[in-house]
């Protein structure tokens, strides 16, 4: 125990303000490593360690390797590796944890697969249990220590964690204070997000040990301009999954207005003017799309509605999940849609363009696109997948991971960024990610090098300019929700 008036979080602002303050975050995926290299270069003063399991993955950042593509990332990582030099990435956890004051846990946290009970909703805490044992195993109530849930969790996780804690440590309370603090980041936006994010969420006890907790983290961010929003814990764990069905939701009521759009000779695009110009509902998130993808949205909502459903709360449950249904059955329309306008499909070139679940990233994770390459390759037809900067094998796992085995199938091809391979004698351009490059690049010199006889154009993001490219010898020219 500390003597009376020193504080845990008195000890804490001192190793801040003399630059002795650790922070790690376990997990070095999407959030984990983008917020740890945020942090460590925006706060100079700050030592960052992002630690992970997979070595692989530590390799690719020790070597300034990129895991992955995100706008930006370049700069702040240099500022942060070569300039303030206050970051490292390690797969020496139980070291990592020793060091730190502060620790992130920013594991994945994705939807059950083995179980029958919440099969595919309930989130799979297994990753998250693990990181959570091995942080109970470094307890030590002589160095109080926050420990701080990133990842997205259900409700009531703080307490899942105080279990563990307590399976291994007499005094839990001694050793963490237990916060969580939601990741509000967005893939390819991740950058600015970070750097100027619309708020940031810190859940914690009310207790002293908690707003003590919540002045520490504070100290973490006196570099950044934003606005604190301090709660209880189980609202910022509610609240993020809130935040994303909320977000989700948008893009199924856009989605939902497509079709009769499409009927009525309206335009999606409109639709969003009118409705986003009022302040109460705003612009963004209002594009009409094939579905939304990510590693976050669907599972976010299947896992608040199988929190619904537990609880008994039936009605709630349905409503969020008609956002899942809208999802499904946007993708299921546009897909049937396609497969109707060609007679022979064993004879008939169709090329996707983005792989990618939406644009500015290489994140593929449930890509609304692999239900489509699945569905059309299913059919017959020879599938070519264009995508920036997504790579093969990306797309190959991700096929896996969303149940459409593809081992088997030699009617596709990964085509990277090569324009020509895909595009060569194809009867079909399918826009499926919103690449901006996808919007101004030369589709006259991609019609030349189409099928002579028939080329349809399938807008599925609802981008270009369809009158432009009437002119270019398409068939037909599909542009979604107009
Ligand atoms: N990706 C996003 O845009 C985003 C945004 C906000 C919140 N989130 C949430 O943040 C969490 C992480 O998401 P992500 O996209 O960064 O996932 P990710 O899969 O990219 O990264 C997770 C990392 O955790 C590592 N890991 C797993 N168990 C570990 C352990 N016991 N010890 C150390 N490392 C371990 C994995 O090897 C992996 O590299 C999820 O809960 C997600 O829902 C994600």
């Amino acid at each position: 125990m500390l003597p009376e008036k020193q504080t845990y979080a008195s000890t804490l602002k001192q190793k801040l303000e003399e630059g002795r303050f650790t922070v790690c975050s376990v997990g070095a995926g999407y959030v984990g490593s983008l917020t740890s290299i945020i942090l460590a270069a925006q706060q100079p003063n700050l030592r960052v360690i992002v630690c992970d399991v997979n070595q692989n993955l530590i390799n690719s950042w020790n070597d300034q390797r990129y895991p992955f593509y995100e706008p930006d990332l370049d700069k702040q990582f240099d500022i942060a590796v070569n300039k303030n030099k206050n970051i490292k990435f390690t797969t020496k956890i139980t070291e990592a944890i020793q060091e730190s004051d502060a620790i992130f846990i920013c594991v994945n946290t994705p939807p059950k697969k083995e179980s029958r009970e919440g099969l595919g909703r309930e989130s799979d805490m297994t990753y998250f249990d693990m990181a959570c044992q091995t942080i109970a195993s470094m307890g030590d109530p002589k160095k109080h220590r926050i420990l701080i849930e990133k990842s997205t969790v259900p409700v009531g996780t703080h307490k899942r964690i105080h279990n563990i804690l307590s399976q291994n440590l007499a005094n839990p309370d001694d050793c963490y204070t237990i916060v969580s603090m939601p990741e509000f980041l967005a893939e390819g936006v991740a950058i600015q997000n970070l750097l100027f994010p619309d708020r940031v969420v810190i859940g914690t006890p009310t207790d002293k040990n908690g707003m003590e907790a919540f002045e520490v983290i504070k100290g973490l961010y006196t570099n950044f301009d934003t606005n604190f929003i301090h709660v209880r814990t189980a609202s910022s764990e509610l609240g993020k999954l809130f935040a994303n069905a909320m977000l989700a939701q948008r893009i199924s009521s856009i989605n939902s207005m497509s079709q009769l759009c499409e009927t009525v000779g309206a335009s999606v695009q409109d639709l969003s003017k009118i409705v986003g110009s009022d302040k109460r509902v705003g612009p963004l998130f209002l594009n009409a799309s094939p579905a939304f993808g990510g590693s976050c949205f669907e599972k976010d909502i299947q896992s608040l509605v199988y929190i619904l459903e537990s609880l008994g709360q039936t009605q709630q449950a349905m409503y969020w999940s008609q956002v899942l249904y809208m999802n499904q059955f946007q993708k299921t329309r546009l897909l049937n849609m396609i497969v109707q306008e060609f007679q022979n499909p064993t004879d008939t070139i169709l090329t996707i363009f983005g792989f990618a679940f939406k644009k500015n990233t290489s994140d593929t994770r449930m890509s609304p696109m692999a239900f489509f390459v699945y569905g059309l390759i299913e059919k017959g037809f020879h599938v070519r997948i264009h995508d920036p900067q997504a790579n093969e094998r990306g797309f190959q796992i991700e096929m896996e991971m969303q149940g459409f085995s593809i081992a088997e199938k030699l009617n596709f091809e990964f085509c990277g960024s090569d324009y020509s391979k895909a595009v060569k004698d194809s009867n079909a351009i399918i826009i499926g990610t919103d690449w901006d490059e996808y919007i101004t690049t030369n589709y006259r010199n991609m019609r030349d090098q189409m099928n002579n006889d028939k080329a349809l154009f399938f807008d599925l993001r609802s981008i270009i300019d369809q009158q432009a490219i009437n002119f270019l010898g398409f068939e037909k020219v599909f542009k979604l929700g107009n």
